[in-house]
């Protein structure tokens, strides 16, 4: 019989998450205030301190649901210690980290295809880093030693990373079903990140 999985003609699933989220990352990118003139260390300490309260109980989550399909390397891939890192070096310690607000609405975890959509929202978002980096080096002279390390995670290697990402992404065999259920975790991502970024009163 035919199966819907290997038609050619099917869109695949990176082109399938880059058309359900294109305009989600449009909308949060224009809300974020990396190239805001008022943007300062005390906003930009604050935007790091709500980063950390999604991806914290974000990736705890991801890596606790055991569906992360195998392949995925996810001991070199975990950004919360780095976002750690760089709350301390911006002045936090253990306790003020430890009561930090954290994101409770998160998307539903409950199919290998929602991780892997997830997962392209948080890889994706190291391309980003890159040009974010510079920015935050010019503007706030901060940099990967004094609370910008997260913005630079995989440093050079941020291209190949990507790459063996897509590649991951591509091996995993998806059907039509599973691809939208992958979409709508990468949207639900987006929007919860932003709704939860909002509320964090650190958005413009
Ligand atoms: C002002 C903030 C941001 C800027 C300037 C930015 C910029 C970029 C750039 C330049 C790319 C690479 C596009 C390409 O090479 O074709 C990218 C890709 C991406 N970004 Fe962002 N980004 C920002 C924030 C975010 C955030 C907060 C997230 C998610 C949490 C995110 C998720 C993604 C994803 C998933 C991709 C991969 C798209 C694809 O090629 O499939 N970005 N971003």
């Amino acid at each position: 019989m035919h199966s819907k999985a290997h038609d050619v003609s099917a869109p695949s699933l990176l082109e399938t998450l880059r058309t359900g989220t294109g305009l989600l990352h449009v909308a949060l990118e224009k809300r974020l205030p990396f190239f805001s003139e008022h943007l300062d260390t005390d906003w930009y300490r604050r935007l790091l301190q709500a980063y950390y309260g999604f991806y914290q109980p974000m990736e705890a989550a991801l890596y606790g649901s055991g569906l992360i399909p195998d392949g995925y390397d996810a001991a070199s891939r975990t950004k919360t210690p780095t976002l750690v890192n760089d709350l301390y070096a911006l002045g936090l310690n253990e306790h003020t980290l430890r009561v930090l607000p954290r994101c409770t609405q998160l998307p539903d975890l409950d199919t290998p295809a929602a991780c892997l959509g997830t997962l392209y929202v948080l890889e994706g978002a190291t391309l980003g880093g890159q040009v974010l980096r510079r920015e935050m080096a010019l503007r706030l002279a901060i940099d990967a030693d004094n609370g910008g390390a997260f913005l630079d995670i995989y440093g050079v290697e941020t291209g190949r990373r990507w790459k063996d990402f897509l590649d991951y992404l591509a091996r995993v065999p998806l059907d039509a079903t599973a691809r939208e259920r992958a979409v709508i975790a990468a949207r639900s991502t987006f929007s919860g990140f932003e709704q939860w970024l909002d509320s964090q009163e650190v958005l413009l």
